[in-house]
């Protein structure tokens, strides 16, 4: 093999198994109809910024039912009174989810004495202590996690969800 076919022979290998050269490859159009196609492929719309509550309005043990991003979408925000995986605040305790099940649309009750959602349906459970996991049952996917922010004045924004919404095909709806 001589000198030139080798190198070749090494770029397009290193293509196909990291796939690098494939924005290489396509041509630069620069046509104005470049920009409209891509944002046609972007799915993902804004999440809202909606303040839930105020930190004195939560206590230990306590459940607070609300809906976000839509009313068409229920919540809890949760305080344990003890750290939690993913828990904000000062005490690190404090965790939003979804109240849908992930396997076939349930609505979720939390427990507190055991820190999990169950589903009334076919008996999933998730563990709220620890993000949300899929601990039993038929569910495969782990509960959407509100995303929380709490600001300087203590106010909690739910300000996005990792994780889709049983039933939605986006979580924000257009
Ligand atoms: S809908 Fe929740 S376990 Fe089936």
């Amino acid at each position: 093999m001589s000198d030139l076919s080798r190198r070749h022979f090494l770029k397009l290998g290193a293509c196909v198994v990291g796939g690098a050269c494939a924005a290489s490859a396509l041509p630069e159009t620069g046509h104005a109809g470049d920009a409209v196609a891509a944002s046609t492929l972007t799915t993902t719309l804004p999440y809202p910024r909606v303040k839930l509550v105020h930190l004195t309005d939560l206590k230990a043990g306590q459940e607070l039912r609300l809906s976000y991003p839509d009313n068409a979408s229920p919540i809890s925000l949760l305080k344990f009174g003890k750290p939690v995986l993913t828990g904000m605040g000062p005490d690190q305790d404090i965790v939003a989810f979804s109240r849908y099940c992930t396997h076939m649309g349930g609505t979720l009750q939390f427990k507190a004495d055991t820190g999990a959602f169950h589903c009334p349906l076919h008996y999933a459970m998730f563990d709220a202590q620890k993000g949300g996991l899929t601990v039993i049952g038929q569910a495969t996917d782990n509960l959407p996690q509100v995303e929380l922010e709490i600001d300087a004045k203590g106010d909690i924004y739910a300000v996005g969800i990792k994780g889709l919404i049983y039933g939605r095909q986006a979580n924000v709806l257009a």
